[in-house]
């Protein structure tokens, strides 16, 4: 962003117009409120903080955008970088962080089946592990357990959202429901228990909000918060046919039964084409994170990201978390979408969950038949019933005379192609620039009769589905090619679309999605990132009845579930089990909680074989962490690597970062990332050898002898010392060390990481974790 914003309100009292032009949205940031302070007391103490640097009292005021009162100590306010500088300067002050603009990670039916959650399901989770205990039932569905979503709101009318038959509303509970437009209290159930929104950020920047762009409201006039909420707890709707009859089954949420709490923290930009998702500021999340936390969620679920990772003092979802974590909520974040280019991942603080995405094992198989009788694979959720041949067109063949015969002459943008050429035809279309869904439209605007959309070579063989707005299917890179060929080889192709059909169980799976953010963590390379992958590849879930499914000005449909990809989707499968744990385990420390996902989760596919891409390549745990998210065995998982809020503060101190709660003094001897208690290891830089202490908490039987395995990174000795672990009661911890060694004179690459695991296992559970080396 630049900083060339008009700011109305504040021309009035700023002597020069260069100076104005200099005022952005900074957060002061002091830690912890410490003592038990009256609000006003802390406005006052913040407004003098103001006024120490504004002209005047009213300057002061006026400057203030929000005083964060709860638990998250500071203020968000208009300055100059010269004002944030001199704050920043002062010994209480932790930092001041200058807001970032934060995008959504945007880019069911089937996921809590695939999971191994769907009761009497003979999915393979529970055929291969037999902990089919009913983690469901176990978890009474996530009864008296709440869970915060930050997000674009929510669309309350939709039957996923419905309290019937509900308990009520949790004692604990002291949040509220905000009216505003087209939203008040009776919006408000059991189910959704509380929603409010925030924009002073946003009106900082963009003016008063345009009420017809988004609503003023927690009401979700984009898709994205709907989408997000309902599959973390969405009621169990049967017979959902979305789109005509895909994905057809029983839509619910991972915890049918929990209660949600909506923060609305993104809007819908002026000017900005919705496909482009919502944008969510930093002061905004922060002000949500700081309510939701004195509301009393247990878990808060943020499918927001950047496209660059941020230092945790600049970060304001890293600090929000952190203060979320001192109460031990849990705090799952995703990874982001701007995969597969390495050191893309967002959100790697190791008090977050970072949650990678995934393929499900189902399939809308929709196949091309070409005039030659040669059938292509493909995969849609568009309802249609052709049933003949047309004659078929590449698109870089029937574009209007202006448009240039470029690679983007296949690509079907807005206006390309030519009616008369394209007519009753079935054209082939490549991705690239463009959203998908646009290409269809304009498929459709020049009369085409079915459309076929081509993955580039970029995009390889990972499909997404998309509902159309005329009969199409999708294909890989490698079956375009082949459609090319067959085109150029006569003079009169032609080609018949298959109507979708449903296939689950389809392998392998899961699959890596190719846009999900990667691995090496950048803020801290001694912390291995991303934790897990869960579902987030062509999810149904619920969705805003005020935007279409393809989210085009054009597009007049109106659907109450779509499909949707994106970190973002995985993210909330990731919450909705932590709260069932929670349920379960209501004792469990937010560390816990994460060390039972991360050391549980499945590297594996469904067919036994190492997590690949869909094009087959390996892929590492800097794509799925420690592997596919295992519901049923994440709630026994026999031992935990616990951390507490002390734990973290000790390694801010390590990253340079003043202590948040001041109680303490950093210790001499920095706590590099690696020694922090961590369920996963990573070691960046080793010259000779490090050992390293872990403790883990014995919460499988009382008693119990666990026995240590370890698969080395390529070229590195392993050792683990004891090699075995003797329990007599429950709680009980024990410490051992690691000792990583690189093996004598083997070559190796200092810019690349060498991956291994070890484990634990007491012949029930197996406590797994990944482990990354690079050299030095
Ligand atoms: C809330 O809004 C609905 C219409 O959306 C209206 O029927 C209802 O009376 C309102 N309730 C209150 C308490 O204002
Ligand atoms: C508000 O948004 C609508 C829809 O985008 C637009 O037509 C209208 O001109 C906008 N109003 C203002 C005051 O900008
Ligand atoms: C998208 O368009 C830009 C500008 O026309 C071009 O440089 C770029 O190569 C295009 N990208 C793809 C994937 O076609
Ligand atoms: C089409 O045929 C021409 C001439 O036979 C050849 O040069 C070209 O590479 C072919 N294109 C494809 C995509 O096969
Ligand atoms: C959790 O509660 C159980 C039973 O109340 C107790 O045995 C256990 O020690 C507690 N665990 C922790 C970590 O407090
Ligand atoms: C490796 O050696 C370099 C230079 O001596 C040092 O800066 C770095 O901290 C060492 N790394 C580790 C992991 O010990
Ligand atoms: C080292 O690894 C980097 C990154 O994977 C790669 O680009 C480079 O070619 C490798 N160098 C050698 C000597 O193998």
């Amino acid at each position: 962003m630049n900083n060339t914003y008009a700011f109305f309100p504040f021309l009035l009292f700023l002597p020069f117009l260069a100076f104005c032009d200099d005022l952005q949205v900074f957060i002061v940031y002091f830690g912890e409120h410490t003592g038990d302070k009256a609000f006003h007391e802390i406005e006052d103490f913040h407004h003098s903080y103001l006024l120490s640097v504004k002209e005047s009292d009213e300057d002061a005021r006026s400057s203030l955008l929000y005083s964060y009162k709860h638990s998250i100590n500071g203020f968000a306010a208009m300055l100059t970088p010269d004002e944030a500088s001199k704050l920043s300067k002062l010994d209480e002050v932790i930092s001041v962080i200058r807001s970032n603009p934060r995008k959504y990670s945007l880019q069911t039916t089937r996921s809590w089946d695939f999971l191994g959650l769907e009761e009497g399901d003979a999915d393979w989770h529970l055929k291969h592990h037999q902990l089919g205990d009913g983690l469901l039932q176990r978890a009474k569905y996530g009864r008296e357990v709440i869970v915060g979503i930050l997000d674009s709101g929510v669309w309350p009318e939709s039957k996923c959202f419905s309290d019937e038959g509900m308990g009520s509303i949790p004692k604990s509970w002291k949040g509220v429901c905000q009216s505003g437009q087209d939203f008040n209290s009776s919006h408000c159930n059991r189910k959704l228990i509380g929603a409010r929104y925030y924009l002073q950020g946003y009106e900082q920047r963009y003016g008063p909000l345009n009420t017809t762009l988004d609503s003023k409201s927690p009401r979700d006039l984009d898709g994205h918060g709907t989408h997000t909420a309902s599959t973390v707890g969405g009621r169990s709707i049967p017979k959902v046919s979305a789109l005509g009859g895909f994905g057809r089954g029983t839509v619910s949420g991972g915890a049918p039964l929990i209660h949600l709490a909506i923060y609305k923290v993104c809007w819908a930009i002026p000017g900005q084409s919705k496909v482009n998702g919502n944008t969510c500021f930093e002061e905004d999340m922060l002000a949500a994170f700081d309510d939701a936390i004195a509301d009393g969620v247990h878990i808060i679920s943020v499918s927001i990201g950047t496209q660059f990772p941020i230092p945790y003092a600049e970060d304001g979802i890293a600090l929000g978390a952190l203060h979320a974590a001192k109460k031990n909520i849990v705090v799952a974040c995703a990874a982001g979408n701007f995969g597969p280019t390495p050191s893309t991942l967002s959100n790697p603080a190791p008090w977050i969950i970072t949650v990678g995405a995934s393929s499900l094992d189902r399939r809308f198989v929709s196949p091309v038949i070409l005039g030659n009788g040669e059938r292509i694979e493909g995969e849609t959720v568009t309802p249609h019933n052709m049933r003949r041949y047309y004659p078929l067109v590449h698109a870089g063949d029937v574009v209007t005379a202006e448009v240039p015969k470029t690679a983007i002459a296949g690509q079907c943008l807005p206006g390309s192609l030519s009616p008369e050429k394209v007519k009753g035809k079935i054209v082939l279309c490549f991705r690239g620039n463009g959203t998908r869904m646009a290409k269809g439209m304009e498929a459709k605007r020049a009369g085409a009769a079915g459309f076929i959309l081509g993955n580039s070579p970029a995009n390889g063989a990972e499909i997404p589905v998309d509902a159309h707005v005329l009969p199409a299917t999708a294909i890989s890179s490698a079956s375009a090619q082949k459609i090319l060929q067959y085109i150029n080889s006569t003079s009169n192709p032609t080609a018949a679309l298959v109507p979708a059909k449903t296939r689950l169980h389809a392998v392998p799976a899961p699959l890596m999605a190719s846009f999900t953010s990667k691995g090496p963590n950048v803020i801290d390379p001694n912390i291995l990132k991303p934790d897990i992958t869960a579902p987030g590849l062509n999810i149904l879930a619920a969705w805003s009845r005020a935007d279409s499914p393809s989210k085009l000005e054009s597009d007049h449909r109106v659907v109450a579930y779509n499909f949707e990809s994106g970190t973002s989707m995985a993210c909330p499968h990731v919450a909705a089990v932590s709260a069932l744990l929670r349920a379960i385990h209501p004792n469990w420390s937010s560390a816990a909680i994460r060390s039972a996902l991360i050391t549980t989760a499945n590297p594996m596919n469904n067919i036994g074989l190492p997590i690949t891409d869909a094009a087959g390549n390996k892929e590492t745990p800097f794509a799925f962490g420690s592997g596919h998210l295992s519901p049923q065995k994440s709630a026994d998982p026999g031992l935990l690597y616990d951390a507490s809020y002390t734990d973290y503060t000790m390694y801010l101190c390590g990253m340079g970062i003043k202590d948040p709660d001041k109680k303490f003094k950093c210790p001499r001897k920095a706590v590099t990332g690696y020694k922090l208690n961590y369920p996963s290891l990573q070691v960046s830089g080793l010259n000779n050898s490090v050992s390293v202490k872990r403790t883990v908490t014995n919460v499988g039987r009382s008693y119990g002898t666990y026995f240590s395995y370890v698969s080395p990174p390529r070229g590195y000795s392993v050792k683990i010392r004891p090699s075995v672990l003797f329990f007599d009661q429950l709680g009980q911890k024990k410490s051992f060390t690691i000792k990583i060694k690189p093996k004598g004179r083997i070559l190796r690459n200092t810019s690349e990481y060498y991956f291994g695991w070890y484990s634990w296992s007491d012949g029930i559970h197996i406590v797994r974790s990944p482990m990354a080396i690079s050299p030095a």
